[in-house]
């Protein structure tokens, strides 16, 4: 024995009090630094704290750019995000520098596909806004004409993106009697739940289009003037991805003119720090969600715990369980 025990590989972590027990499993093999403020760091602040680390855990809403990766130094291995989307991620970067990066799919798709099933109830049902009005006292009587939406059974629900997210809600929309359509860039497979069409025929064709794409330089604005205007005046559009997919002035600029039924956003291009007098906020035909898809306290867990079992894989020298899809 020579009496001198080894380094212990250094890890940051980019919030303090992650759900779950795998950070202390993590800081019992590993020197762990922690984000202890009460607010996200800035990248400023992340770039302090990632000094010298072989291994980042992180949330998706955190930049992990070549400024965050050189912060780190040469010795960085690994960015393992608590997040299934990784666009806050210079994956050619993180690339370039051998940094292996890893996201958590398959353990939200379940809990994401709920909000998103949530948001065509509530868009097409006009369940926010009757909610709204209650609390406004504006509910004096019981009328046959008040808060009238439009079936969700018997609607055609068409998917952008046929991942895992999209499939956990075609289940569901079968569930709820709906017939499924999707359309995906690359693979045009059916199954039992939904059959492939072309982009252009989904928006024509559905009653509900529901967007499940990530954001990348392919995707962004997807939805705007003119995909908005080849869908039905009597549509819904939902999207639980992320918010840059959606031209949100194209959004309000639709459903204020009544080319488009109504719409439910989880995700919102400005967030998190929206101001309460934001467009989005009073138009009476959107609900509007602050990115809950996937916040439940057992999923919320289950990212963590991948997340921190990508990073020890890496940092024990092993193949990431989920590494970004190649
Ligand atoms: C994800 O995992 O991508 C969700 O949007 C939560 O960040």
């Amino acid at each position: 024995m020579s009496g001198t025990s080894a380094r212990r590989p250094r890890v940051a972590v980019s919030r303090t009090g992650l759900p779950g027990d795998a950070v202390k499993r993590l800081a019992a093999r590993f020197d762990v630094t922690d984000w202890t403020g009460t607010r996200p760091p800035t990248g400023a602040e992340l770039a302090g704290l990632v000094q010298g680390c072989e291994g980042l855990l992180v949330l998706g809403s955190d930049r992990v750019d070549a400024a965050l990766l050189d912060a780190a130094g040469p010795g960085l291995r690994v960015v393992a995000l608590a997040s299934m989307g990784y666009d806050g991620v210079d994956v050619v970067a993180a690339t370039e520098r051998g940094v292996v990066v890893t996201h958590t799919p398959d353990v939200l798709a379940d809990t994401t596909a709920d909000v998103a099933m949530a948001l065509i109830l509530m868009a097409r049902r006009r369940l926010g806004a009757s909610m709204d009005a209650l609390r406004r006292g504006a509910w004096g009587a019981f009328r046959m004409d008040a808060f009238l939406g439009l079936d969700v059974h018997g609607a055609t629900l068409g998917l952008i993106g046929y991942g895992r997210i999209a499939r956990a809600l075609a289940r569901r929309a079968a569930g709820f009697g709906m017939r499924v359509q999707h359309h995906h860039p690359r693979r045009r497979e059916d199954d039992q739940l939904s059959h492939w069409v072309p982009f252009d025929d989904l928006l024509r064709t559905s009653d509900v289009v529901s967007v499940h794409t990530p954001l990348t330089e392919e995707t962004e604005g997807l939805i705007g003037t003119t995909e908005l205007a080849l869908m039905k005046p009597t549509a819904t559009l939902v999207n639980t991805g992320r918010g840059g997919v959606v031209d949100e002035k194209a959004l309000l600029a639709a459903l204020r003119r009544g080319e488009l039924h109504s719409a439910g956003l989880d995700v919102m291009t400005g967030e998190p720090r929206m101001s309460p007098s934001d467009p989005l906020f009073s138009e009476p035909h959107l609900v509007v969600l602050p990115h809950v898809g996937s916040a439940t306290e057992a999923t919320r867990a289950a990212m963590v715990e991948l997340a921190a079992r990508n990073l020890e894989a890496v940092l024990d020298g092993h193949p990431a369980l989920t590494p970004l899809p190649g």
